[in-house]
């Protein structure tokens, strides 16, 4: 009896997740599926779900995948230093004729993979393509070169879905089309990705529906760039930061809060603003969210990460439909550090000529990055 092996975070696990299950099963003929969620030690994770909640999620899911499927906690068991080349030895002795389903984009970066030989040396394994990520076939030939052993492509190929999308959509307390209804289900049940509800509803109170939605835009814009550029920003800080980026944009209202008096009366304000804003009315205490939030507009001389990442996804957030900024998110795609300066460049340009002076932090930053 052949047993496909899959793993993964299933944090939580997409409709996409289990095509590819369903389609590798349909094409190999193998008669069980073994699902094995990744474990990472609580005090290490940046994912929502506990190992236990997304195990329950993934039995949902999988649950009629083939006529015998196992959720499978060996990770959990063994706690640390779960590699494939480490555990499918262990499938191996559990469940006899294996095959192990990675996606095409796990085999761009196979030979990253703590001993790909010794995976290979295991058992075959089995590559889904997805869209968008083309060119599995000559990978697999080149890895079976490189790492001996076997690698099939599936001729399934699989929708591009978006695990960040995704969790920011249900964190927004939307639904997701691309989760299956099941897992859907359990989420709504057991009150799964609510902890920002409050925080979401309170955004909606303080913004007029068209400043919400450019919100969401931007917030979505800094998902997606933190993965496609594998930026590696920790998903609430990016969550946080997007979501409140604006939020005193239409509360111009100093209050008696610390704000440079020169930024008073001023389009930037609102970002100095906003971040005291949601930390006195969203309690953010974290500096580097409130740090993302207060030079979104103007930018600043050594930036971080983040606040890079909130600053282009601002500027190039996807309701800016209008001339030029495709072409700034063209940029920004291709290459995030080279795209944020040329945005940088833009803005500053744009207030130069505009004759309004630039404001002190953007001729600084200009300075330093141009
Ligand atoms: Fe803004
Ligand atoms: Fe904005």
């Amino acid at each position: 009896m052949q047993t496909i092996i899959f793993g993964g975070a299933f944090d939580p696990p997409h409709s996409e997740h289990v095509n590819m299950v369903r389609e590798a099963v349909r094409e190999t003929g193998a008669e069980r599926v073994v699902i094995l969620p990744t474990f990472v030690p609580p005090h290490k994770s940046a994912g929502f779900l506990s190992f236990e909640e997304r195990v329950k999620l993934a039995k949902a899911a999988f649950c009629d995948v083939a006529d015998n499927v196992i959720v499978d906690e060996e990770e959990k068991t063994r706690g640390k230093d779960n590699y494939a080349s480490f555990l499918l030895p262990l499938m191996k002795k559990k469940y006899g004729d294996i095959a192990y389903l990675i996606g095409g984009d796990s085999l761009q970066y196979f030979d990253t993979w703590r001993n790909p030989s010794d995976i290979l040396a295991v058992c075959p394994v089995l590559v889904c393509e997805r869209e968008g990520f083309a060119g599995a076939e000559p990978l697999a030939r080149e890895t079976e070169r490189r790492f001996g052993g076997e690698l099939r492509v599936l001729r399934y190929v699989g929708k591009e879905v978006s695990s960040g999308r995704i969790k920011a959509t249900l964190l927004l307390g939307e639904s997701s089309d691309d989760i299956p209804a099941a897992v859907a289900d359990i989420i709504r049940q057991d009150g799964l990705f609510a902890e920002y509800l409050e925080t979401v509803e309170k955004v909606k109170r303080f913004e007029s529906s068209e400043l919400y939605e450019h919100s969401k835009a931007a917030l979505f814009r800094a998902v997606d760039l933190n993965s496609a550029h594998n930026l590696k920003q920790n998903f609430k800080k990016v969550f946080l930061a997007a979501l409140l980026h604006d939020n005193a944009k239409e509360r111009p209202s100093v209050d008696g809060l610390d704000v440079p008096s020169d930024s008073i009366g001023t389009p930037v304000l609102h970002q100095f603003l906003g971040a005291e804003k949601a930390r006195r009315d969203f309690g953010v205490t974290d500096s580097e969210i409130l740090d993302a939030i207060r030079y979104h507009t103007t930018a600043k001389p050594g930036m971080t990460l983040l606040e890079k990442l909130i600053y282009t996804a601002d500027s190039t957030s996807y309701d800016r439909e209008y001339a030029p900024m495709p072409y700034y998110r063209a940029l920004v795609d291709a290459d995030f550090e080279n795209g944020f300066c040329e945005l940088l460049r833009y803005t500053f340009e744009k207030v130069k000529a505009k004759g309004r002076g630039v404001y002190p932090l953007t001729e600084e930053a200009a300075k330093y990055y141009l």
